[in-house]
């Protein structure tokens, strides 16, 4: 793993931004493997109001909430046009329909976009428990697509997003493990104090499916973009 750390996580974006309009630009990149949450938003700003042209590139994200309608304001769909889609048009979107309640049919369907288009560069926040995508600690290293239960955790560190008298869906389609491996290239990005147990756990730690992250120690080209906070538990940092 290369661990790159910045004093915050604008220079951390910027790094990251500009690592991928190379992959895009010089390396002919053009399928890039998406993550949404409050992590990227500075890096989407980032790529929205810079000169790379995705209209020959492919977005396929990690994950959706289960249930949601793909207009709902707190659904990954909307997250992804009002941060990058709208700014910066790819040739082709996909995000799993959260409103398809047939789950063998969505998870179906998810998987032979990302067998037709396999990934060239994949971009990854951290949940607080180590999940990546929202595969949840106990996740299997060979999953693909699947329908997700939610920690408690989780559901309650989403909770900030939707109103007081809204239910957080407890439920999501997400990536599997094994799909997210399948990139050629992976970059994480975390930033926070409220990350530094997870990000010590993920590059120091054992791999096992309790801290799912770990698993991209096995991964050959993976890239952890990390501010001051969220590396001070590092014994490198
Ligand atoms: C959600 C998303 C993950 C994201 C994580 C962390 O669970 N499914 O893809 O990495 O939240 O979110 P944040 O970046 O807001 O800390």
């Amino acid at each position: 793993m290369n661990v790159f750390i910045f004093a915050n996580s604008q220079e951390a974006s910027q790094k990251v931004a500009e690592r991928m309009i190379q992959a895009h630009d010089q390396e002919n990149a053009r399928v890039f493997g998406l993550a949404t949450g409050s992590t990227p938003i500075e890096l989407y700003q980032l790529l929205s109001q810079s000169a790379v042209d995705f209209s020959d590139s492919i977005a396929i994200n990690l994950d959706e909430y289960y249930g949601l309608d793909q207009n709902h304001p707190q659904s990954y769909h909307t997250y992804m046009q009002n941060h990058l889609f709208r700014h910066k048009p790819f040739a082709h979107s996909y995000i799993p329909n959260g409103h398809n309640l047939d789950v063998d049919q969505e998870i179906q369907a998810y998987d032979q976009i990302l067998k037709n288009h396999p990934i060239d560069l994949q971009l990854l926040g951290l949940g607080k428990n180590g999940h990546i995508g929202f595969n949840e600690p106990g996740s299997d290293f060979t999953s693909h697509t699947q329908l997700v239960n939610l920690t408690e955790s989780t559901i309650q560190a989403n909770q900030r997003f939707f109103n007081h008298n809204e239910t957080v869906p407890t439920q999501a389609y997400s990536m599997g493990i094994a799909s997210i491996l399948a990139a050629k290239e992976i970059i994480l990005l975390a930033f926070g104090e409220h990350k530094a147990q997870a990000v010590q756990a993920m590059v120091e730690g054992p791999v096992t499916p309790d801290l799912p992250a770990s698993v991209l120690q096995t991964h050959p080209k993976v890239s952890l973009y990390l501010d001051e906070a969220a590396a001070h538990l590092l014994k490198q940092s």
